[in-house]
């Protein structure tokens, strides 16, 4: 029999179809890329890079879209707080109409502050401490999200003392593979989060007879960057039964929380639709009169983001080019962390349709693993020129630390023509401003 030829690779997006799949972005030609109506380079200018720009616009517009989508269900949508956590992110989504799952006591503050109401928010998180507990139960949040038998028993001990009797809903392992990136998947049995399927009913009937807890329903997320619906009608068929079962043995079960993990397109992927998210959870969990809510972050808030960096040199050793950017693994982890690809476009309109070759893209953080891209197609960038890695809004600012004493970036919010700096470029003696030296080492 003859061999197979080999499949080839498929072929990365050119920067016109990259654009073309990201209506908020375009190429003009005087003013090169822009971000609905602004110049990032006028940003890049002004602010220095690396610089993270968020479109205003562009989470309003996912937001309705989503919320459009789970309208027939009258769902109501938390916006997952740790995808990006900026409180004018938080108002924005706020004032479209969001709640906030969060899942510590310091995005529950962020939330609050950015005037979220306390009956919007949902608390998940597989070890909420019991201070954080405390403050859920005196803030009067919606909902308590349990993920075991122990926490139940601390949240119970902690809001009775408090005198608070606090919603809680159980979150189910439901023992799916999301087929995810095995570091964001998180409902199969092996993984960390939730309470098993077969110890769950016991452990809603115990809650019930708990003080300071009101056992009110059940909450699951199976992973995140969901490409299928197929993951999702498996785990919530499961959840169904398990309401039915909870239902005949005479418990009351009003709400479930769906989870989020609508995954976006960053390569050639296909983004993931809310109308067929929202299909998912009616087809398995409509008509039963329950109160439904869902947890998305990324679907929301990555498209809207992007982090501009400017090229700082490019070198050739052994015949590969490397152009090396003043982002770096520090800033944007996600390539590094979890093998990411994200869009690479030049900011000049010239360098947009210049010809290109092969390049890999890289940060100055002294690993490796400091690699945007790898054999990735640019054109010859000069020292200066700028570029903007695409569909960072989430997990991306949130995820920055200071590694290689490199100060958090500048991050900024576009709106129609209008751009504001939402938070300075961090002072690099900020860095060490807290730490101190022990009094026998400083003698001397
Ligand atoms: N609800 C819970 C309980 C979660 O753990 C998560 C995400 C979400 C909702 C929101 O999931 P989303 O809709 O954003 O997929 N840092 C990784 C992603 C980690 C997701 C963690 N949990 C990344 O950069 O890909």
């Amino acid at each position: 029999m003859a061999a197979l030829a080999p499949v080839p690779d498929t072929a990365e997006p050119s920067f016109a179809e990259l654009l073309a799949g990201r209506p908020f972005l375009s190429m003009h030609a005087q003013d090169g890329l822009l971000l609905e109506d602004v110049p990032l380079s006028a940003i890049a200018d002004a602010v220095g890079t690396p610089c993270w720009v968020v479109s205003a616009g562009t989470l309003r517009a996912r937001l309705a879209a989503l919320r459009a989508a789970f309208d027939p269900l009258r769902a109501h949508v938390h916006y997952a707080v740790k995808a990006n956590d900026h409180l004018a992110i938080l108002r924005l989504m706020a004032a479209g109409g969001a709640g906030a799952d969060v899942v510590s006591g310091g995005e529950m503050q962020r939330a609050l502050l950015a005037g979220i109401p306390p009956d919007r928010i949902v608390f998940s998180g597989v070890g909420k401490q019991p201070p954080e507990l405390l403050q859920a139960a005196q803030a009067g949040i919606a909902q308590i999200n349990v993920e075991s038998a122990e926490e139940l028993e601390v949240l119970s001990a902690v809001a009775s003392a408090a005198g608070h009797s606090v919603a809680v809903a159980l979150r189910i392992n439901p023992d799916v593979d999301a087929g995810t990136h095995a570091k964001i998947t998180t409902g199969r049995a092996d993984n960390k989060f939730g309470i098993g399927l077969d110890t769950a009913a016991a452990l809603y009937a115990h809650a019930a007879s708990l003080p300071g807890v009101r056992p009110v329903g059940l909450a699951l997320h199976i992973g995140s960057q969901i490409g299928t619906t197929a993951p999702y009608r498996a785990a919530f068929a499961r959840v169904a039964d398990l309401v039915r079962t909870l239902r005949a043995a005479g418990q009351t079960v009003s709400r479930v929380d769906c989870g989020g993990g609508l995954g976006i397109s960053y390569r050639d992927e296909v983004e993931g639709s809310p109308a067929a998210f929202a299909g998912a959870v009616g087809a398995m969990l409509g008509g039963m009169g329950l109160d439904l809510m869902i947890e998305p972050g990324r679907w929301l808030a990555g498209p809207a983001g992007l982090l501009l960096a400017s090229v700082v040199l490019t070198k050739t050793t052994a015949g590969r080019r490397f152009t090396v950017l003043d982002a770096a693994m520090n800033d944007l982890v996600r390539p590094a962390m979890y093998d990411a690809w994200h869009g690479i476009v030049p900011l000049g309109a010239a360098d947009a349709v210049a010809a290109v070759s092969d390049t890999d893209i890289v940060g100055p953080v002294c690993e490796t693993g400091d690699t945007f891209a790898r054999s990735r197609l640019l054109p010859p960038l000069a020292p200066h020129a700028r570029v903007a890695i695409l569909d960072a809004g989430a997990y991306g600012s949130v995820m920055s630390s200071t590694y290689n004493a490199r100060p958090l970036a500048a991050q900024v919010m576009v709106d129609g023509d209008r751009w504001a700096v939402i938070r300075p470029r961090q002072p690099l003696e900020s860095l060490w401003a807290n730490e101190t030296i022990p009094d026998w080492l400083a003698a001397r």
